[in-house]
């Protein structure tokens, strides 16, 4: 499994010649390393609507004829006319071979703007991805919460991608914290420095980690790969 970071909570995963992007804010986005139109994905997955997140995915969805998941209350709120889509929600999976994708909770809204205001978008989640050699856990925008280490690390996971900006979802302490519940092998921290009041110090965050859990934290620049 290959994993590929493209800026804030986006990044890619490729296995056995597949690709998966999640929450593909490219455009408008100030740490994008490419334009949306470059990435050919199989397989886009949503945490929840917000701009920073929904970003490129119906107009990259229907130029690749790519597949469309996310929460059902989500996907009710696009117009998803021509874009194959898989409408589960919290707790469970389905399988885009060689992956399996689970959907867990995340503590977040997750309304989607449109020019007649806010549309309901159900809730916010973050989602298992299982290659079935490695899991790769995707908080999306998350406070830090117990189920963490009651119920995700269960899964196993091999590496955990954590908010760590603040404001909008937890910020590197608590992200440590969750290092340590998640028993994660892996820990990259996103979701910072890509607006002002979400400025992070990775470095800091990555020796919180390691001094304080048994993880490995790598820090990530837009288009930087890591084979796990
Ligand atoms: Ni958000
Ligand atoms: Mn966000």
């Amino acid at each position: 499994m290959k994993l590929i970071y493209e800026g804030h909570a986006c990044f890619r995963i490729q296995s056995e010649g597949k690709e998966i992007i999640i929450d593909p804010y490219i455009s408008g986005n100030p740490l994008a390393g490419k334009k949306a139109a470059e990435f050919k994905p199989d397989l886009i997955l949503l945490t929840h609507g917000h701009g920073d997140h929904l970003g490129d995915a119906l107009t990259m969805a229907r130029s690749n004829h790519a597949t469309l998941a996310a929460q059902v209350d989500l996907l009710n709120a696009l117009d998803l006319q021509g874009i194959d889509n898989v409408a589960f929600n919290l707790g469970g999976s389905f399988d885009f071979a060689p992956f399996k994708i689970t959907m867990v909770p995340a503590w977040h809204g997750s309304t989607v703007s449109s020019a007649a205001g806010p549309l309901y978008g159900g809730v916010a989640c973050g989602y298992i991805i299982d290659d079935g050699q490695k899991k790769v856990y995707h908080a999306g925008d998350t406070s830090l919460f117990g189920d963490m280490g009651m119920v995700i690390s269960r899964y196993g996971i091999d590496c955990a991608l954590l908010p760590i900006g603040g404001f909008y979802t937890m910020g590197p302490e608590d992200a440590v914290t969750a290092a340590d519940w998640l028993k994660a092998d892996i820990v990259i921290p996103m979701h910072y420095n890509t607006f002002p009041v979400i400025k992070q110090d990775p470095q800091q965050f990555k020796q919180a980690v390691e001094a304080q859990t048994t993880a490995q934290c790598v820090v990530l620049s837009t288009g930087d790969e890591l084979d796990l």
